[in-house]
């Protein structure tokens, strides 16, 4: 195979949390593995949100591949993952139909084991295994996947560097890699990729060391340009509100000259109305003594 590399934008990313995820330093490889390999069925164990499942539909929707997808999760979570309720499954479908309603899609909301009766033998050649992390359950997994995969399938495996709690892809990878070419990713969590055909394996192989630093480096120059538009973007609400804040104070300060004013005219209106009041207290007695002249100078004149 000769391998390609491409510049990917992720269209869904505002869709779900995208960097959210123990999956998203493996984004930009799975792109390239599905735009390199074409697949034409494409099926994965353990979707949760979608995001590893997402990057491998970008790829399908950018290369016009014509492939069928498969996700296949019971959609209610388990020990490792958390436990979650409907939102997730509903979050899926509408990434589905905003982003990727032309692609063959399909979610099968049920347990692994019940879904490997509707794929025929041989008839997988990209699986991605990203379900429960115990030895047992993923070896299972593995076991009973592994007549679907057509001759020159890819699965990749998840988690082959995490060894917390009860984790045991690592000790599973041991085994794969005495049986069959692969390669592998050591950062987030781990990500095995193996070769059904050894040949294609072995022409990738020399690629490991370069491939190990430049999707490291892809992942995070994608998470340093995400940093900096974050900035920007605080930097730009910061100055929106100073500008809001010089605003405020102006008001404030219109305010402050009104009930000045306002405090003016009540002084003033009081004072006219002491003067009144004081005015109105000798009134009787100046009208008593107008009457009382009016009173004498009649009487005078009569
Ligand atoms: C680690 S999460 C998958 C993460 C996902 N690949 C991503 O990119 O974020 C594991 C998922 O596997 C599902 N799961 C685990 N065991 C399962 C089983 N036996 N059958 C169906 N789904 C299962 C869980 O519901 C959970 O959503």
């Amino acid at each position: 195979m000769d391998w390609q590399y491409f510049q990917p934008q992720f269209e869904y990313k505002d869709s779900l949390n995208f960097y959210r995820s123990a999956w998203s330093g493996h984004f930009f490889f799975a792109y390239d593995l599905v735009r390199n390999l074409k697949p034409a069925r494409i099926v994965e164990l353990g979707t949760d949100y979608g995001h590893s499942f997402f990057s491998m539909a970008q790829a399908v929707v950018d290369g016009k591949i014509d492939a069928e997808m498969n996700a296949v999760d019971s959609w209610e979570g388990d020990k490792h993952a958390r436990f979650y309720d409907s939102e997730v499954y509903e979050s899926v479908q509408k990434v589905v139909s905003k982003h990727f309603a032309e692609l063959k899609i399909n979610l099968h909301k049920k347990y692994f084991a019940d879904a490997v009766n509707d794929f025929d033998d041989n008839s997988i050649d990209l699986l991605h295994i990203d379900g429960l992390h115990t030895y047992e359950a993923v070896k299972d997994d593995f076991d009973t996947w592994l007549p679907k995969m057509s001759k020159s399938g890819v699965i990749m495996l998840h988690d082959i560097s995490q060894k917390k709690k009860d984790f045991g892809v690592y000790k599973l990878w041991e085994e794969i890699k005495a049986k069959y070419a692969t390669m592998e990713f050591e950062h987030s969590n781990g990500l095995g990729i193996v070769f059904m055909d050894e040949q294609v394996g072995k022409t990738l192989q020399p690629l490991n060391d370069f491939w190990q630093v430049y999707y490291q480096k892809e992942w995070f120059s994608d998470r340093i340009t995400k940093k900096d538009k974050d900035i920007e973007d605080l930097q730009a609400t910061i100055q929106w509100q100073k500008n809001h804040m010089i605003k405020l104070n102006k008001e404030i300060d219109n305010f402050r000259d009104i009930a000045v004013d306002s405090q003016k005219q009540a002084e003033d209106a009081n004072a006219r109305l002491n003067a009144y009041t004081s005015e109105m207290k000798y009134f009787p007695v100046r009208a008593a003594l107008k009457l009382k002249r009016l009173l004498k100078k009649n009487k005078a004149k009569s």
